[in-house]
């Protein structure tokens, strides 16, 4: 009995010496076997009392280094795959396959509308002008020829700011030209697009926020001529080389005389009927000669120079161009309507 026993610690010796786990269940298999709560080890150390007394240290000895030589052979196999799993994983990931597209983003079809006016006053020597959306009422309203009991002020209910007579959200872009006269020198010409604010009850036609382009040319001799050949080269950009204009008489405090200009839309359809109140013609922007009291507020010697301006609305025309039957969807950043865009440039 007692030489099987030491034949059997030989023989495991052997086995724990030798065993190679290939993976994590090899390895499982090797814990349960030699170091688990019934490990195979677990009966030799019982049979200590069969063993002759001269060598039981001998055999004690031996069976704590067998149960030593198990766990120290665990920890290296343990160490071993660990190390192979995470260079399979290295190999896993193939750095050669194309990478994953990003969702694409589209930009804003006020943002595209916007850009294109911008480009195509660009070509024709006019440069961007950008300046604040609080305003300081002078520029807004007093430079602009529009003084504090002036009834035009009515036309554009003003968002003052709280305990402000002074500070108010811009109604129009046309801050930007007293901004920009006061601080330059002419000949400008230049084109300021942003928002501007009104307190207007929102519908499906009207916002409290919405952005115009401004439009402000001042140099000797500039005329109403000059005015009109430029805005016909901006429809005909835009809305394509046979549109036609007109110039209807109207009135801004800040021009002098006041126009509004329409483009011939058509009446092809019920739509066209409606927009158009039947008469095919589309309102897209209100201009006029820069009133020379414009020009004194602002330091420029309305003797010696001219000026036209112009400014339009933004969302009308990007409802027009793509549809759009209610303008405050333009405001929601909706992804499923602004996805819609992503293929226009
Ligand atoms: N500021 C005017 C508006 O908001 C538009 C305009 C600009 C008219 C410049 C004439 C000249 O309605």
């Amino acid at each position: 009995m007692a030489e099987s026993v030491w034949g059997q610690i030989k023989q495991l010796t052997e086995e724990i010496s030798s065993a190679k786990c290939e993976n994590a269940e090899a390895l499982e298999a090797f814990r349960i076997r030699f170091l688990g709560s019934k490990n195979i080890l677990k009966p030799l150390f019982g049979e200590i009392k069969n063993v002759e007394n001269s060598r039981k240290k001998e055999f004690g000895q031996e069976i704590n280094a067998l149960k030593a030589l198990a766990e120290q052979k665990f920890k290296e196999q343990q160490s071993s795959i660990k190390k192979q799993d995470k260079a399979s994983e290295k190999n896993t990931l193939d750095m050669s396959l194309p990478a994953g597209l990003y969702p694409q983003g589209s930009r804003h079809p006020v943002s595209i509308i916007m850009d294109r006016i911008i480009e195509i006053f660009e070509k024709i020597g006019f440069s961007v002008a950008e300046e604040r959306e609080i305003e300081d009422d002078w520029f807004n309203f007093t430079a602009m020829n529009t003084p504090e009991d002036h009834p035009a002020r009515d036309m554009q209910d003003t968002f003052y700011l709280k305990d402000s007579e002074k500070n108010l959200l811009r109604t129009h872009t046309s801050s930007v030209q007293s901004r920009v006269m006061m601080e330059t020198k002419p000949p400008i010409r230049i084109i300021a697009p942003g928002r501007v604010y009104r307190n207007e009850t929102i519908s499906a036609r009207s916002h409290c926020q919405f952005h115009q382009v401004e439009g402000l040319y001042v140099d000797k001799n500039v005329s109403f001529a000059d005015m009109k050949q430029t805005l016909l080269y901006f429809a005909r950009e835009m809305y394509g080389p046979d549109t036609k204009i007109r110039l209807r008489p109207s009135y801004f405090p800040f021009t002098e005389p006041s126009a509004e200009m329409d483009v011939y839309w058509g009446l092809k359809n019920e739509t066209d009927y409606r927009i158009t109140k039947g008469t095919g013609w589309l309102e897209i922007l209100g201009c006029g000669m820069v009133d020379p009291k414009v020009l004194e507020n602002c330091n420029i010697d309305p003797e010696e120079y001219t000026g036209f301006a112009f400014g339009m609305g933004i969302e009308r025309q990007a409802m027009l161009k793509y549809n759009i039957s209610d303008i405050r969807l333009l405001f929601e950043n909706d992804v499923r309507f602004l996805k819609q865009f992503s293929s226009v440039i």
